[in-house]
């Protein structure tokens, strides 16, 4: 049966967007729900200024809390300082995040996309050397709430420079939830010119109810990795209107029914996805 990973990013895309602190002990109870469903890797914090986003703040805590598991821990580092708490709290793999659109780029990380790739160079190598795996996130991968349609050479240049210096995956993010398949499909076409499909996960948010079609779109390329997170939990605080990544128990079912083999517990997944919508606000 062919693969499929679900890449789990609730804990971290799911919870940031939520609106009153969610207790430490809840998020690590809902992470060690997610290790039982069997998920290969979840992002579970994100080292960020607590400034920008509140809700991470207690990222070290967590982690500490869950300690050693079967699954790899990840974290969002978006520059030194982050990428240093990420190391002393032992994750497996760590994210840079960038942006194909301008507009996104300065609202999310104060930076253009120039400068956050400047960035983002020395902390790969650093991650690397480290023996950390590493992914390049890129937002607005089809559309940005301020630019209006990223046109797909954008994203694929993005890609190209994150390929280039060393990220081992790059995850391509439809931050609003509303692409059209021809819209995905235009951009999954420039991006194979520079990333090949076995590096590249589809990381889908749902405003629109268009993500799991726009999996298949992916599939089709040859993608099998998709970000999804349990109970369809988030959205992003600097994506105004855009809800949240596409409900990883959706995303399981829709590919079991494609006969694709995610080696999740569909009775673990719903006890973990019963959690997560009581930590809704
Ligand atoms: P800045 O204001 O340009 O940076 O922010 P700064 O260096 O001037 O720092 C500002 C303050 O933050 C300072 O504190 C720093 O010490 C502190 P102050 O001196 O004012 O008291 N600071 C930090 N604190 C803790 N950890 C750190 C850190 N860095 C600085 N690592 C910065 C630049 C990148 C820091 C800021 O813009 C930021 O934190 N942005 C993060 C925004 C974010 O997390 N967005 C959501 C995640 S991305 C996403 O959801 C999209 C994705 O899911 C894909 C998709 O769906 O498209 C991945
Ligand atoms: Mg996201």
């Amino acid at each position: 049966m062919d693969k499929v990973e679900i890449f789990e990013v609730g804990p971290r895309d799911g919870l940031q967007n939520q609106a009153g602190f969610i207790a430490t002990a809840d998020k690590i109870k809902l992470v060690q729900l997610l290790v039982v469903a069997g998920f290969a890797r979840i992002e579970v914090a994100s080292f960020v200024s607590p400034k920008w986003v509140p809700q991470m703040a207690d990222g070290a805590d967590v982690l500490a809390g869950i300690g050693n598991v079967a699954a790899e821990m990840w974290a969002l580092t978006p520059n030194a300082r982050g990428l240093s708490a990420a190391i002393s709290a032992s994750v497996e793999g760590v994210a840079v995040f960038g942006s194909a659109s301008e507009g996104f780029s300065r609202a999310n990380i104060n930076a253009t996309v120039d400068e956050s790739l400047k960035r983002f160079a020395p902390l790969v190598s650093e991650a690397k050397e480290t023996g950390l795996k590493v992914r390049g996130y890129i937002s607005c991968v089809t559309d940005c709430p301020y630019d209006g349609a990223t046109p797909p050479a954008r994203v694929a240049r993005v890609a190209k420079a994150l390929l280039a210096m060393g990220c081992d995956e790059i995850s391509l993010g439809e931050t609003l939830g509303r692409a059209t398949p021809e819209a995905v499909d235009a951009m999954l076409k420039a991006v194979l010119n520079e990333v090949p499909a076995a590096q590249l996960a589809g990381h889908f948010h749902d405003t629109a109810g268009v993500a799991l079609g726009n999996i298949d779109v992916s599939l089709k390329h040859g993608l099998r990795i998709f970000d999804a997170s349990i109970a369809g939990l988030g959205g992003c605080p600097y994506a105004p209107g855009a809800a949240g990544n596409v409900a990883t128990e959706a995303v399981h079912a829709h590919l079991t029914a494609l006969g694709y083999d995610t080696n999740l517990d569909a009775t673990a997944l719903d006890k973990a996805a019963t959690f997560a919508k009581g930590l809704r606000a």
